[in-house]
């Protein structure tokens, strides 16, 4: 028995695993930034493949007769008979702090011109197999700076959020802004020597949008002192829909390896109607049956794959993604958007009648939610907020009905006073994140009535007196907001008195 055994010991050991898989084809049609090749029997999904003055193709396509695969870099030199070799390897970008400051291509390849990048890992752009992940679920806040949002629509680590609307309707600005006051957080945060400070690195991801809009989100970061905690992934419409295809990925990755090593991260998808767009027209090349809206059937598959890898991990980090949905004249009924919709742990909706109107954020109370955000919502928020959705969703429909010139009631009346104040308490710049412990005070003094005898046209003027302030006279109160995360009767009495203070000396 026991020979047998050695016997088969022997011949296992003698076999080679060592399997080169490099292999040769030719292309054998190429448009649009699409191959397809002949005679690459031996290639894997995603594997890359190598074609002549240093183009890189990744097979996505595999077939009895050919493998389509689509193309990264210039292709204008390839031509019909070109030869191909596979690399063995699958696709994987740079990783690593190295990359943060940066902009980079769907490659992890520079594009910002400040020099080569110094990273020694490297990730593969899609997760394989990755089996179950350990998640553990949403506890901790990630402030996007928004009163709106922070106060009404909580946004866990770990957690995907979509940010959905019309054109213009400013989603890429709150995710610029939520980028802008994590760079804050981890300012004050690192300074204060907390060793239990957590940062958020963040990516933002350019799916399809014009250079000259990238180059602003940059500059606006660099300007904010964001850009050194911020990894840039552009794939600007002018590139090919491969890399437009690819960026989502690419930049998931790199989030992955901040997850991965016990940090926390944010990534944004600026957007995927854009990306599912860019697939489609690969599709449509490599002769995919299409569905719904021509979309390829997998467009579903290909998203929720993506927005899968935001998690918070046992005993790890976190990945929270922010994916973008531009929709047209409002109609979430659409099939990418009902997509994303039900692959999200919620979403923000933003009006494009609110933003007319010059309520901005323009976030829609009714049609927003965040399903898991509110269990990472700190107490102080939780302590001044937790009405305020209800009073504004009620403020909503009284307004539309006291339009018609009805006749209100006292109790009516004095609701929509309190309402309107709110829409305006909730009106903030953008660029202008507010922190959670400014939030948690000037919505404890609306709570105790001192914006009520304030002219509603005044509101705006008056928040933003209060927050100066409170940051320039009162600091060590907010500091200790901040690290209580709570208000308890002592704080509640000190911001009495400095809202006190204020009042006395405010003039409408
Ligand atoms: N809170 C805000 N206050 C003032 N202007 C804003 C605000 N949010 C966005 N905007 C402006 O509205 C325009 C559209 O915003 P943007 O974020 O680009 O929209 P979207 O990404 O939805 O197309 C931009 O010019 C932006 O500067
Ligand atoms: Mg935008």
């Amino acid at each position: 028995m026991s020979t047998v055994l050695e016997q088969i010991e022997q011949q296992i050991a003698k076999l080679s695993t060592k399997s080169v898989k490099k292999n040769t084809g030719t292309i054998r049609a190429i448009a649009d930034g699409v191959a397809k090749l002949d005679g690459l029997s031996d290639v894997m999904y995603n594997e890359m493949v190598q074609f002549p003055g240093g183009a890189i193709g990744i097979a996505l396509n595999l077939e009895e007769d050919e493998v389509g695969c689509v193309i990264l870099g210039d292709i204008s030199g390839l031509k019909e008979g070109d030869e191909v070799q596979t690399t063995g390897r699958l696709l994987s970008v740079p990783v690593g702090k190295a990359l943060l400051g940066r902009a980079v291509d769907a490659l992890g390849q520079p594009v910002d011109g400040k020099g080569p990048i110094d990273s020694k890992e490297f990730y593969p752009v899609e997760k394989i197999a990755p089996g179950i992940i350990v998640r553990k679920s949403v506890s901790q806040p990630l402030f996007t700076g928004i009163t709106a949002i922070d106060s009404m629509i909580p946004i866990g680590r770990g957690q995907r959020e979509l940010i959905i609307g019309d054109r213009g309707t400013g989603k890429t600005t709150i995710t610029i802004d939520t980028i802008i006051n994590q760079a804050r957080i981890n300012r004050t945060g690192l300074a204060s020597g907390d060793k239990n400070f957590r940062p958020v690195y963040s990516i933002y991801v350019a799916i399809g949008q014009k250079n000259s809009n990238i180059v602003r989100t940059m500059t606006a970061l660099e300007a904010a002192g964001a850009l050194e905690y911020t990894i840039i992934v552009a794939a600007p419409a002018a590139d090919n829909p491969a890399n437009q295809y690819l960026a989502p990925y690419s930049g998931a990755a790199m989030g992955e390896w901040f997850m991965e090593n016990g940090m926390d991260a944010l990534i944004v998808y600026d957007d995927l109607s854009k990306h599912a767009v860019a697939y489609r027209q690969i599709s449509l090349i490599l002769k995919r049956p299409s569905g719904r809206e021509a979309f390829p059937g997998d467009v579903f598959y290909l998203h929720s794959r993506l927005l899968e890898r935001a998690a918070r991990l046992d005993g790890k980090g976190s990945l929270t993604a922010l994916p973008i949905i531009e929709t047209l004249a409002g109609d979430l009924s659409a099939y990418i958007p009902t997509n994303v919709i039900s692959i999200t742990d919620g979403q923000i909706f933003l009006e494009t009648d609110l933003f007319n109107q010059g309520i901005r954020p323009a976030v829609s109370v009714g049609l927003s939610v965040s399903r898991v955000g509110s269990s990472a919502q700190i107490k102080a928020t939780k302590q001044v907020a937790g009405k305020l959705k209800g009073e504004l969703a009620q403020y909503r429909e009284l307004a539309a009905f006291a339009q018609f010139g009805a006749d209100l009631d006292a109790k009516t009346k004095a609701q929509l006073d309190r309402g309107g104040r709110i829409v305006e308490l909730f009106k903030q710049p953008q660029l202008n994140p507010i922190s959670i412990e400014l939030q948690a005070s000037f919505l404890w003094a609306m709570q105790k009535n001192y914006f009520d005898d304030i002219d509603v046209k005044k509101i705006v003027v008056a928040a933003a007196k209060l927050r100066e302030f409170l940051t320039t006279r009162k600091q060590p109160l907010l500091d200790k907001i901040r690290t209580k995360a709570a208000l308890d009767a002592e704080l509640e009495a000190e911001l009495k008195t400095a809202c006190d203070e204020w009042k006395a000396g405010y003039k409408s």
